[in-house]
């Protein structure tokens, strides 16, 4: 009889059954016929994130056949972490043509890429074996998720690894506003010595106006205070303040108050244009604005407006409607209609939207998306998933040898439920979870006291249901 190596040390002998169930899940998982147990990542911070009493990892495969393929230069963070679980790791440095891509993709049960990778849906229909999604970088705007999510691939990536570098962005850029560090470097970089102290300021004792108070927005407040600023914040959220900063209840009480207006806010229709003309005139005469959210928050030519007339004395855009897919003399009338006016204006400080790019946060999204995809693929859940619902469980752990977690995406639809439960329903379901997100539910349950025969069953019964994208057992 052929026997399993699992992860706890305890032989699973799966015989005849093996070869067969094997060959089914190949799409999802691979059985192994190694003998050694899978080695676990080693990284401190992802076993602090499973802190349960000894956990018993999970997997009914070999990590060394699970193949990994990392393009665009993926952070050596998330690199080593998954080479440190022993998966199969190819990271190259660049993207790959659509023809190349869907060759290698053919082949692989993860993809990490960042935001050059087009995974259409002619690119996932080739992925045959993929399971995960891996996007190193903050968007997700360059993978087709619906259909990634009808093929049952999850999705990751990391919004928040840059907030802190954001943050610091804006402070910079509150020091650099007040004592108009922009037009004085320009001057002297033309050779004009224009020595001057009118119309420059401290920071210490002005009035910080946060216009949403989430990741970014809360680091800034903290950021803030510790240079003597008294910080106000605005969001549609009841948040609870951090240091002394206040909430407060409109967006009309921030501009009276605020000697500095920042937005960081998500880009949403009621955010559109949330800057205008009547904003900017409720604001107090020669405040200062600065945007690094979302080009479409600020509406740019009622700043020029605002900016001429001396009602706002300077600002700090680091995002725009329109922004140029890579790098180039591209910030230009043809980029937006009013981008040499915008130029021309004095003490206005532009950026091409850098405020998350640090080697901070691109070691921090590394960690990151590698925790979730070692997460999604030894323990099947799907927190901070982008397009399936969250769903996860309380870690088995070592004492429960004989437990398996079975994983079924499926559509949908109506009585699914029922008809899984009827397969589950035999055995000793001890935890189940299942959610819905549009037209595709994630529903993950454990089970104990099971043989490998139950296993191939389970697995079995599952796969022939009507309703199933993907099935996946974890043991
Ligand atoms: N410039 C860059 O490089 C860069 C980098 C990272 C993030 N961002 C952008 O910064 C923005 C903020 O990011 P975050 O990580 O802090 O987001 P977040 O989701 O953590 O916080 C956003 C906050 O805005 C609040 N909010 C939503 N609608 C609002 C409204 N109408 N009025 C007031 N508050 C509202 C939310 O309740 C939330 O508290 C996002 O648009 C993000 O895309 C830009």
């Amino acid at each position: 009889m052929e026997s399993e190596s699992a992860i706890d040390g305890t032989s699973l002998d799966l015989g005849p059954a093996k070869a067969e169930l094997s060959r089914r899940v190949s799409s999802s998982l691979n059985f192994s016929t190694s003998p050694h147990p899978p080695s676990w990542p080693k990284s401190g911070d992802f076993a602090r994130a499973q802190s349960f009493v000894s956990p018993k990892p999970l997997k009914p495969f070999n990590t060394a056949d699970f193949k990994i393929l990392l393009l665009e230069n993926v952070n050596k963070t998330g690199v080593d972490l998954l080479e440190g679980v022993n998966y199969q790791v190819t990271s190259l440095k660049s993207s790959l043509p659509e023809d190349e891509l869907i060759e290698k993709i053919r082949d692989v049960q993860v993809i990490g890429i960042r935001s050059k990778t087009k995974l259409t849906e002619r690119v996932l229909k080739a992925a045959k074996n993929l399971i995960v999604i891996g996007c190193f970088c903050i968007g997700t705007n360059q993978v087709d998720l619906k259909y990634a999510a009808e093929r049952g691939i999850a999705v990751f990536n990391s919004p928040f690894s840059n907030s802190r570098s954001v943050a610091e962005l804006v402070i910079g850029e509150i020091i650099a506003l007040a004592r108009q560090l922009g037009d004085r470097s320009n001057e002297l970089h033309r050779g004009t010595w224009n020595k001057v102290s009118n119309g420059c300021w401290e920071i210490r004792g002005k009035t910080l106006g946060i216009i949403g108070y989430g990741h970014i927005g809360s680091q800034l407040s903290v950021l803030a205070e510790a240079f003597g600023m008294t910080v106000i914040y605005y969001d549609t959220v009841n948040l609870m303040a951090l240091g002394t900063a206040k909430q407060v209840p409109t967006l009309e009480e921030l501009f009276k108050a605020a000697d500095f207006v920042t937005c960081h806010v998500p880009e949403l229709p009621e955010t559109t244009g949330m800057i205008g003309r009547e904003e900017l005139s409720q604001m107090k005469r020669g405040s200062y604005l600065i945007n690094a959210s979302r080009g479409h928050v600020v509406d740019i030519p009622a700043l020029i407006n605002a900016m001429r007339s001396g009602q706002i004395a300077g600002a700090a855009l680091d995002v725009y409607p329109s922004e140029p897919g890579g790098n180039g003399d591209y910030f230009s009338n043809d980029l937006n209609p009013w981008a040499e006016d915008l130029r021309r204006l004095k003490n206005i400080i532009l950026t091409p939207h850098i405020g998350g790019s640090t080697e901070e946060a691109q070691s921090a999204i590394g960690i990151e998306v590698a925790q979730a995809l070692i997460r999604y693929i030894n323990d099947g859940a799907t927190l901070g998933a982008v397009n399936m619902p969250e769903v996860s469980l309380r870690s088995l752990t070592i004492d429960e040898p004989n437990h398996v977690r079975v994983i079924y995406i499926h559509r949908n639809v109506p009585g699914v439920l029922k008809t899984v439960n009827e397969i589950l329903g035999d055995h000793n379901v001890d935890k189940q979870m299942t959610d819905s997100r549009g037209d595709v539910a994630y529903l993950m349950a454990d089970i104990s006291d099971v043989s490998n025969t139950v296993i191939k069953d389970l697995y079995q019964r599952l796969e022939g249901l009507n309703s199933r994208i993907m099935t996946r057992v974890l043991f």
